[in-house]
């Protein structure tokens, strides 16, 4: 929601010694912005490394380089708060991790802290495997699927069972469709030159309201079960709803409520999509395919994978990797500047708009030669050293860096090695148009034939 203050209502000041997109008077860069944003951001990229594009009269910076993205999100962390674009989601999030701020986040990142902590998603590593096995028994040699839907369907049960015990795999179309809706209505609202607040009843805020609605329902059961089950699970959700603070006070369920949301929205979408590239890349790359059924089948020799094996399988982990450069789900991540801060050269005052282009920055060919092939060696081991760390940014960087990136890493490569160790699938497209709704997915879905099942 656009509050008075929001750069949306009463923008700071352009800064002209940063190179512009050319655009069109009045409108600025809106059209574009509206009909292709990867297309805006990859021009924005040919300006300079920060390049101002004009959503109407909003002027928003784009970064394409890794150290200014570095000195955004991690040295000058302090100065930027998450941007307005996120307040969108507000109805559904609330303040949860993603979008809360100040002493709230601090407070919240804590308590959620130990349950990302490497140690305990071990645990959750069979969950990971069986429910990725339970998909895969849905399939048979000669069957048409949608791997797009198919990886939200397992990651969603994936979620439901590890986070908060619970099988959502009845509730996963209420939930997809739920998110579905409550991201088509934030991106109406960004992408919409009427900037009004959102207790205004037009279609993109009713649209929201229903998501809320439908997901509110699925998510409050499970708080409720929790709380009638009073006893650590091992899962996110009960862990939220034992914790105390210094005081000895815990969270109220609407409190719980904005995390199990965030989680859900966070936590299932990101990694299907992650997965669904990955599917994408492999139908196109037969000899990374040979080569991750080759590794599977030399260390897991027919049995079931467990987390132990995930050491032994690096070419698994590259491949996931690569595609997370080529087709990062969360493609850009904007802050809003809290105070006047100088980034590169340039001195933005307060309430500038910054986007790192997350994409646009693992397609540099300077980082990354050759930067559209998709080539898993390089995320090896022996070449990831020599290379700068920042240059490579999926889950963001600093004090917002994602917290669940080990879990998504865990699950996307146990879930690839069940599924590639026990099917053949080939995508029936070689070329799909990425969608960037708040994350990247292909458009219209990744259609797919089974060619073999084990
Ligand atoms: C491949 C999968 C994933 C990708 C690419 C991804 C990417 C990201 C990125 C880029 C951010 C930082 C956003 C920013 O800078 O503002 C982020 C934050 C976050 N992610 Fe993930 N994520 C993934 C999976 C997950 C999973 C599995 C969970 C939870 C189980 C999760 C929960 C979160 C949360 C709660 C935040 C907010 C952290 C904070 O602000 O303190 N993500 N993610």
């Amino acid at each position: 929601m656009a509050t008075a203050t929001s750069p949306f209502f009463s923008p700071p000041q352009i800064v002209p010694s940063v190179p512009a997109v050319r655009g069109l008077p009045f409108l600025g860069n809106m059209l574009e912005f509206r009909k292709d944003r990867l297309a805006l951001h990859d021009l924005a990229a040919e300006v300079g490394p920060i390049a101002r594009f004009q959503i109407l009269h909003v002027p928003v910076y784009s970064v394409n380089d890794a150290d200014l993205a570095h000195e955004v999100l991690v040295e000058k962390d302090a100065s930027f708060k998450k941007s307005a674009g996120l307040s969108f989601l507000m109805p559904l999030l609330g303040e949860g991790l993603l979008t809360s701020e100040g002493e709230v986040h601090k407070k919240h990142r804590k308590l959620l802290a130990p349950a990302f902590a490497p140690k305990r998603l071990a645990a959750y590593g069979e969950v990971m495997v069986e429910e990725t096995r339970r998909q895969l028994a849905t399939w048979h040699r000669g069957k048409h699927v949608d791997l797009s839907h198919e990886m939200m369907e397992m990651t969603l049960a994936i979620a439901g069972r590890t986070m908060f015990d619970a099988d959502v795999r009845g509730d996963a179309s209420t939930v997809g469709t739920g998110l579905e809706m409550a991201m088509r209505s934030m991106l109406a609202s960004i992408t919409s030159p009427l900037q009004v607040p959102y207790s205004w009843p037009l279609p993109r805020h009713q649209q929201m309201r229903r998501a809320v609605k439908m997901l509110d329902a699925v998510v409050y059961r499970m708080i409720a079960d929790g709380r009638a089950a009073n006893r650590d699970k091992g899962d996110v959700l009960s862990m939220l709803l034992l914790a105390r603070d210094e005081e000895g006070t815990g969270l109220t369920d609407p409190q719980v409520r904005d995390e199990v949301m965030t989680l859900l929205l966070a936590g299932h979408e990101t990694t299907a999509n992650a997965l669904t590239w990955t599917w994408y890349e492999l139908g196109r790359n037969p000899a990374a395919l040979a080569r991750l059924e080759e590794e599977l089948t030399h260390v897991l020799g027919g049995r079931a994978v467990t987390a132990e094996d995930l050491p032994n399988l690096p070419w698994t982990a590259a491949v996931i990797d690569e595609a997370l450069r080529l087709h990062p789900p969360a493609y850009q991540t904007g802050r809003e500047a809290t105070c006047d801060v100088t980034i590169g050269a340039h001195r933005l005052p307060e309430r500038s708009i910054v986007v790192i282009n997350i994409r646009g920055i693992h397609r540099r060919a300077d980082y990354f030669p050759a930067p559209l092939a998709f080539r898993p060696e390089r995320m090896l081991a022996e070449h990831k050293k020599a290379r700068p760390r920042h240059h490579y940014l999926p889950f963001g960087a600093g004090s917002r860096v994602c917290i669940g990136s080990h879990f998504a890493l865990m699950e996307a490569q146990l879930s690839l090695a069940t599924m590639v160790a026990g099917a053949r699938v080939r995508p029936t497209v070689t070329t799909v148009v990425p969608e960037p709704l708040v994350t990247l997915r292909p458009k219209g879905g990744l259609p797919a034939i089974v060619e073999l099942k084990v």
